[in-house]
């Protein structure tokens, strides 16, 4: 059968902990879905893994057992009430961003065997630029970071983006601010960092939107649900439809190698 569809793999770090990534890659992730997407969020955070949380979804297994063999990615994958699969995270995330060449093979296959029926594929990272932090996010095709209007958080995140960019040599990178109190706030965020990474690395960034402050948010969280599905009127919750809307104009890569088979080995390929 042909294949029609070319996966988009986005990685969504920040640098700093706290500062929204499993919030936005999880509404982002549903509100493609809700304009008819179909999307998996893979959670790589393996200290804490809580997009399933977030998601309000159980995962009976998570990546851990698939690395050991003892289930397949379909059986550990869970898709959500809201359409979105999730691959659950753990320990499995550690072994996966330090696969050797052979070891990736089984794991390539069990990947491309999916590619048919994905559009995008959202990977929610770790706090802090950890080489397996660093690895996926050179095995994306984008980046987006999520930064916060506070001196530390514009710091991690300028800093995350400076390692991308002079030791990975990355393009390709997308500033969300988050938590702002306006879109115009958001903006002005945006042009801040974007003319640090103009001056200092002669690199610039892209802009999508930014998502609100929204006591919405909190709220959803305690209930364990996302804002899309608690409050699908907030502030917060335009936002992300906005942003989705925004993520599916972007401009096509260059010379895209795509998909789920080109992830996974760009992974392998990016460990030093
Ligand atoms: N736009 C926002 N407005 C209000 N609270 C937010 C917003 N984004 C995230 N939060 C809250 O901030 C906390 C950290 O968010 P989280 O997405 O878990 O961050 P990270 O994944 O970067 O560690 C959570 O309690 C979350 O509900
Ligand atoms: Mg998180």
């Amino acid at each position: 059968m042909q294949k029609s569809v070319r996966t988009e793999v986005i990685g969504i770090a920040s640098g700093k902990g706290g500062v929204g990534k499993t919030t936005v890659a999880v509404n982002l992730a549903i509100s493609l879905s809700m304009m008819g997407h179909r999307v998996m969020l893979f959670d790589a955070d393996l200290g804490l893994a809580n997009s399933q949380i977030a998601l309000g979804c159980a995962c009976p297994y998570n990546l851990s057992h698939f690395m050991s063999g003892q289930k397949t990615l379909q059986e550990i994958t869970v898709t959500s009430r809201h359409g979105v699969m999730l691959v659950p995270g753990a320990s499995g995330v550690k072994e996966l961003a330090a696969l050797t060449r052979v070891q990736a093979s089984r794991i390539v296959q069990a990947f491309s065997a999916l590619e048919d029926d994905i559009d995008y594929l959202i990977v929610d990272m770790a706090a802090g630029i950890s080489p397996s932090v660093l690895a996926f996010m050179g095995a994306c095709q984008r980046r987006f970071i999520v930064v916060r209007d506070d001196p530390s958080s514009i710091a991690d995140a300028y800093g995350t983006i400076k390692v991308l960019i002079q030791d990975y040599d990355l393009n390709e990178i997308y500033v969300i601010p988050n938590a702002v109190n306006s879109q115009a706030d958001g903006q002005n965020l945006f042009r801040r960092i974007n003319q640090v990474c103009a001056q200092f690395l002669n690199f610039t960034t892209h802009y999508l939107g930014s998502i609100e402050n929204d006591d919405m948010i909190l709220a959803a969280h305690k209930k364990y649900e996302p804002v899309m599905e608690f409050a699908p009127r907030s502030n917060s919750a335009r936002d992300f439809k906005r942003l989705a809307k925004s993520v599916t104009q972007m401009a096509p890569i260059a010379n895209f190698s795509g998909g789920m088979q080109f992830f996974v080995e760009r992974l392998v390929r990016y460990q030093a």
